[in-house]
């Protein structure tokens, strides 16, 4: 067993100092929390600015991301800060070699993953908006001149992306051909989403009556005025949990983008209830599943390792969510919807209202085996829409 070493942590500051003084750094993960608190992850990497370089840490908290940039000069101290009361584990990746530390362990030293410094944002080509939608500029995704904001380059393509899909998915869904859509996105945050979900149907002359869903009141108060003051006709934002909120009678289309944990099934469940024919959501995080569920003894191995079990609990429970949509006659899909390389939430589940439904019973019975063989006695959803 290996001593515990309690200079490992200095080390692995002296060797992210050096880094960053060589010019040697590429980013950095900080993980594994010393106690309950709202910071999950810090991550950082390096970004070119017009005042010069800095770390640009992007602070992983339950519900949101949050972006600070630090000077070269004062992020190790940060760093030093964030493993002193946050976070018992941390990866370094430098052009010269990689180190892990781990509290109570020695550093751990490992060939470079990354042999030439990752393009800072001032080497990469400017990315532009392709339509120069302006709510892009009023949330500070783009520039004036439609380019992507310092740091919005990955928004920027989340919503480009999202924008391309929503067109194939309502194309291929019974919501094709209609004049007239009611759509709710259930926690939309700086509504980023939300309005260019909103942008995408009026470009095409269908009457969208758009509802964005959001538990924070300044964030509600922020997107209203934009919409106001844009003259979004059909798009407003309202205070409410996902959950609770009362959804339209008819319900058309139902977005949940990175709502947290069980929201997403919460907000899954009211939109299979208000009969709508397209669902779309990106799950965020798994922690009900994670709690509860028992690796089947054959996945005993694999599974006592806890960033598998995390990963596990996640096909896990977006798997049970898709099937448990093909129960309800949808036909559901799961897939990445953005390079994992732009944003690690990157997977999306579909689904859209079959004419003819499969067959209930089967499928009723294949989720109780997936369930069983994991030692799963019960899933929000499933719960919620009674399966
Ligand atoms: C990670 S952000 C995602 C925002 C947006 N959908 C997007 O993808 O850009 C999640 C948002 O959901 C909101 N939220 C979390 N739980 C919620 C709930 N139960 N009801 C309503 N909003 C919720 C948070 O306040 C936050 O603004």
């Amino acid at each position: 067993m290996q001593k515990p070493n309690p200079d490992s942590r200095a080390r692995f500051l002296e060797k992210l100092r050096a880094s960053l003084t060589d010019n040697t750094f590429i980013k950095l993960t900080l993980s594994r929390r010393r106690n309950e608190g709202i910071l999950r992850n810090v991550y950082g990497r390096m970004v070119e600015l017009k005042g010069g370089r800095v770390v640009s840490f992007t602070l992983r908290e339950a519900t949101r991301d949050i972006t600070r940039n630090e000077p070269f000069d004062s992020a190790a101290y940060k760093v030093e800060g964030w493993l002193t009361t946050d976070f018992q584990e941390a990866h370094l990746f430098t052009t010269s070699g990689d180190w892990r530390w781990k509290q109570g362990s020695t550093l751990k030293a490992t060939q470079p993953t990354f042999i030439d410094a990752q393009p800072t944002s001032h080497d990469r080509p400017k990315v532009r908006a392709t339509t120069g939608a302006q709510f892009l500029t009023k949330l500070g995704v783009t520039a004036a001149d439609g380019t992507a904001r310092a740091g919005m380059t990955d928004k920027l393509r989340q919503v480009e992306r999202f924008v391309e899909l929503l067109g194939h998915l309502v194309a291929d869904s019974p919501l094709a051909a209609s004049p007239t859509i009611t759509a709710c996105d259930m926690g939309a945050g700086k509504g980023y989403l939300t309005f260019a979900a909103h942008d995408f149907f009026r470009r095409r002359d269908v009457k969208i009556a758009m509802t964005g869903v959001e538990l924070r009141a300044d964030l509600v108060a922020q997107t209203n005025a934009i919409a106001t003051e844009l003259g979004c006709d059909g798009l407003r934002f309202v205070e409410g949990e996902i959950g609770a909120f009362a959804l339209p009678a008819k319900l058309d289309l139902l977005l949940a983008l990175h709502a947290c944990d069980t929201a997403t099934d919460d907000a899954i469940a009211a939109g299979v209830q208000a009969g709508a024919a397209l669902i779309v959501v990106a799950p965020c995080c798994h922690k009900e599943v994670r709690r509860t569920f028992t690796p089947p003894p054959v996945l005993a191995e694999v599974l006592r390792h806890g960033i598998l079990a995390e990963r596990q609990a996640e096909i896990l429970t977006d798997g049970l969510r898709a099937l448990i949509l093909e129960i309800h006659g949808y036909e559901a899909k799961v897939f990445e919807f953005i390079s994992s390389e732009h944003t690690a939430k990157n997977l999306m589940l579909t689904a859209t209202k079959r004419a003819i439904p499969a067959n209930a019973d089967a499928l009723k019975a294949r989720l109780a085996e997936t369930m069983a063989f994991f030692g799963l006695a019960e899933q929000r959803l499933a719960k919620l829409l009674g399966v």
